[in-house]
């Protein structure tokens, strides 16, 4: 990136505007990655030291583990692959990559002490500052359109919401607190169901330059016709199932699911419970009554598909739930998000820890799809009934550990994003995948059901 020392030739136009490009995705990323570092602090700056190094369920990481290991995914991508940079600290690398340890084996490693972490992920980040600088946003794969630098924003974000889970199952007094979402308009969705027409679709992207390995290669995919919520079902909807006694009936479970409740004895979703005649929850802290209209969560897949079996409905494949969020009827062609190709607003979904629950069912009508589906994107993780596989043509980019190794029946598919991810994090091609077990998470679910 140092100018010639001979300068002959002019600068031409197309040289000026490619630089022009660069600076523009340099700044793209600067400001994801300041905004995951913001974030980042606010969920460990709010507690005191013992409640950083605690580990408040086996599920979890404790978040200096997660704070450290931030810093070490940053260090690793952008000062070493990217920057050649020697290891700051070689001897730590393996206690912070999952793979050598799971996450109820984290708290008892020699890990670094709080202000250590903190210590360690600024150091790794005023370094990356020196190095984005200059750094090329194109010459191969890593570098193009600045990938490497939204890989790290994203995977930051990423352990941003984990924190965020962690600070769900945290016992004591609450910390965090945050304006609330925007009042449903309810009134305005016209129907409870629509239906999507039969036809092929993309599926995936290509050309979305910071979506991950497993968003990729797009290609074509037919989905029969097929009718799908324009909302996510709600408490209310959910206390049905509840009262009817879809907690005792097992036709409507899944064996395993049937199995898991019965094991531990559940009787409802996660964080609920009953009271005087009454359906409490606690959130962050606070015990509230539960708000029927705002979408369920904390629930597993094997709930979600109980819930649905009993409604007479199913839940939506991820090709169904992709290409209600995506096609556009009109032109034939698929957006990035439900409401168009614009980045998400705060108008259009709640996403990004804005607020720390989801919006009432009917929130958003900006964020609404053509046919007129409403919240796909943000408030809560939507659970498919697809496995998480590789699309055809799926290449591992940069690393097997990201998608890969996941890729199997064991993992379910989530769609949609949940109000506690970003915006970087989360797009209409977007996977994040679980164990259908799983309900500390902030999932939830729509239905659907065939022609
Ligand atoms: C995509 C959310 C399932 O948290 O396990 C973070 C993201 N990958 N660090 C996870 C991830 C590596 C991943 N999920
Ligand atoms: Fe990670």
């Amino acid at each position: 990136m140092t100018p010639p020392a001979t300068t002959s030739v002019p600068a031409s136009a197309s040289a000026s505007a490619s630089d022009a490009s660069a600076e523009a995705l340099r700044q793209r990323a600067l400001r994801a990655l300041r905004t995951a570092r913001e974030r980042t602090g606010a969920l460990t700056e709010c507690v005191e030291e013992p409640d950083l190094t605690a580990q408040h369920s086996p599920l979890m990481s404790p978040l200096v583990w997660d704070l450290a290991h931030i810093g070490n995914q940053e260090e690793l991508w952008l000062l070493r692959a990217v920057g050649g940079r020697e290891p700051m600290h070689p001897e730590i690398d393996p206690l912070y990559d999952a793979f050598e340890h799971p996450r109820a084996e984290r708290p008892s490693l020699p890990l670094l002490a709080p202000a250590e972490a903190r210590g360690y992920a600024r150091e790794v980040r005023s370094r990356v500052l020196d190095l984005l600088e200059h750094a090329p946003m194109e010459g191969g794969q890593l570098l193009d359109a600045g990938f490497v630098f939204g890989m790290v924003a994203q995977h930051e974000q990423q352990h941003d919401e984990t924190m965020l889970i962690t600070h769900q199952l945290r016992r004591g007094d609450a910390v965090l607190s945050a304006p609330e979402p925007p009042a449903p308009e309810r009134a305005a969705v016209p129907a409870s169901e629509v239906l999507v027409p039969g036809g092929q679709f993309t599926m995936g992207t290509s050309t979305e330059p910071w979506a991950l390995d497993n968003e990729r290669p797009a290609h074509h995919r037919f989905v029969p016709s097929f009718f799908i919520d324009t909302l996510p079902v709600t408490n209310g909807a959910y206390q049905h199932f509840v009262a009817d006694g879809g907690y005792e009936e097992p036709r409507w479970w899944a064996p395993q699911g049937w199995e898991q409740i019965r094991k531990h004895h559940l009787t409802a979703p996660l964080f609920w419970r009953r009271e005087n005649g009454q359906w409490l929850r606690r959130r962050f802290g606070v015990v509230e009554p539960v708000p029927a209209n705002e979408p369920v969560m904390h629930v597993s897949w094997y709930e979600a598909d109980a819930y649905a079996r009993w409604a007479g409905r199913r839940l939506p494949s991820e090709a169904e739930w992709e290409k209600a969020a995506r096609h556009d009827p009109a032109t034939g062609r698929s957006m990035r998000y439900p409401w168009g190709d614009g980045d998400p607003t705060p108008e259009r979904a709640n996403l990004g820890q804005r607020h720390l629950r989801p919006a009432g069912a009917g929130s958003y009508p900006a964020g609404e799809s053509p046919l007129g589906v409403r919240q796909l994107i943000g408030d809560v993780w939507e659970w498919t009934s697809s496995d998480f596989m590789p699309y055809p043509g799926f290449a591992v980019f940069p690393y097997r550990e990201y998608s890969e190794v996941f890729f199997g029946s064991a993992h379910k598919v989530l769609r949609g994003g949940s109000f506690a991810v970003d915006p970087v994090a989360c797009r209409g091609t977007f996977r994040n995948w679980d164990l259908p077990v799983r309900r500390q998470i902030f999932s939830g679910f729509r239905t659907a059901r065939d022609v």
